[in-house]
């Protein structure tokens, strides 16, 4: 792996074409901003190194990551990889493409890097391209992961690493007096997202796929904060107007456990935690 094969990645966008999609996209694809994305990074940092690490990044690894976002692991998979090696970055929101494409130059990786505007079931490069693919926190997003990690492993070469992180939302324990509305609202969270029990179905995923399962780890997040938990893990776009209106709870109840929620926090007693889960999986010969 001398040079960088960008023969591998058809139809990449270039900077201008991501500059003016990012003028004209005023919300985020998946109401995720930049700014809920750099907060969910502090807490997600040492689950994204023990990635890079599974998956074996080196000296001129080539590299995708699928739902890329901001470029988090974009930037840090190129500073290993360095430039004889490649990382490309897909997603579907070219805003969030601007923002990674923008950091990778300002990090000094410009050249090692690539983004890609499209769909993550259907990934513009050609089979068995990459040594590694990896995805963060896209597959609770998806519809059908399957596709999606269909794709991730076509464009990986026989005896490449895939690796997926993800929330397993049914996992989320908030303490609060309020138990029965706190399992209510828990029950019904991971069914306004796409695929909100993406985490515990990866295994499945990964055999459905023909992957062989090599790892799998089980990460937890905590949260002490209460206004950084509800940040970043209830920012689903007008998430309170949607448990009232569904019939989860009660406008008073959900008043009722957010006041209990930030009376813990001016205790200094708040509390929180739900487990991410990460498989790692190899593309047979
Ligand atoms: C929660 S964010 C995670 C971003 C990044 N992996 C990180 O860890 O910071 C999910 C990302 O997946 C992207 N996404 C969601 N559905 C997608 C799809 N069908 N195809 C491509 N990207 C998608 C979103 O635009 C967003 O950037």
């Amino acid at each position: 792996m001398s040079s960088v094969p960008t023969d591998a990645v058809r139809g990449f966008s270039p900077l201008s074409h991501l500059k003016s999609a990012a003028a004209t996209a005023r919300q985020p694809r998946d109401g995720i901003s930049v700014a809920t994305l750099d907060e969910i990074e502090g807490t997600t940092s040492d689950l994204r190194k023990r990635m890079t690490n599974l998956l074996r990044v080196e000296t001129a690894t080539r590299i995708v990551d699928v739902g890329c976002g901001a470029g988090t692991d974009v930037i840090q998979s190129a500073q290993i990889v360095g430039e004889t090696g490649l990382v490309v970055g897909v997603d579907h929101d070219p805003a969030l493409l601007a923002e990674a494409q923008e950091r990778a130059r300002r990090a000094g990786v410009e050249s090692q890097t690539r983004f890609i505007a499209a769909d993550s079931s259907s990934i513009p490069c050609r089979t068995s391209c990459f040594d590694a693919a990896r995805s963060e926190r896209l597959f609770q997003h998806l519809s059908d992961p399957i596709a999606t990690l269909g794709e991730m492993a076509r464009v990986t070469r026989p005896g490449g690493r895939i690796a997926v992180a993800d929330s397993d939302w049914a996992s989320l324990s908030i303490d609060t007096p309020h138990i029965g509305i706190e399992r209510r609202i828990v029950a019904a969270l991971p069914t306004l997202l796409r695929n909100g029990y993406a985490g515990r179905e990866l295994v499945r995923c990964f055999r459905a796929c023909a992957l062989e399962v090599v790892e799998v780890e089980i990460s937890p997040v905590l949260w002490l904060d209460y206004p950084k938990f509800w940040r970043t893990s209830f920012s689903l776009p007008d998430l309170e107007t949607r448990l009232v209106d569904s019939g989860v709870v009660s406008r008073d109840e959900l008043d009722k456990f957010r006041e209990s929620l930030a009376s813990a926090q001016n205790e200094n007693a708040f509390f929180a935690h739900g487990d991410m889960v990460l498989v790692i999986g190899l593309k047979q010969n």
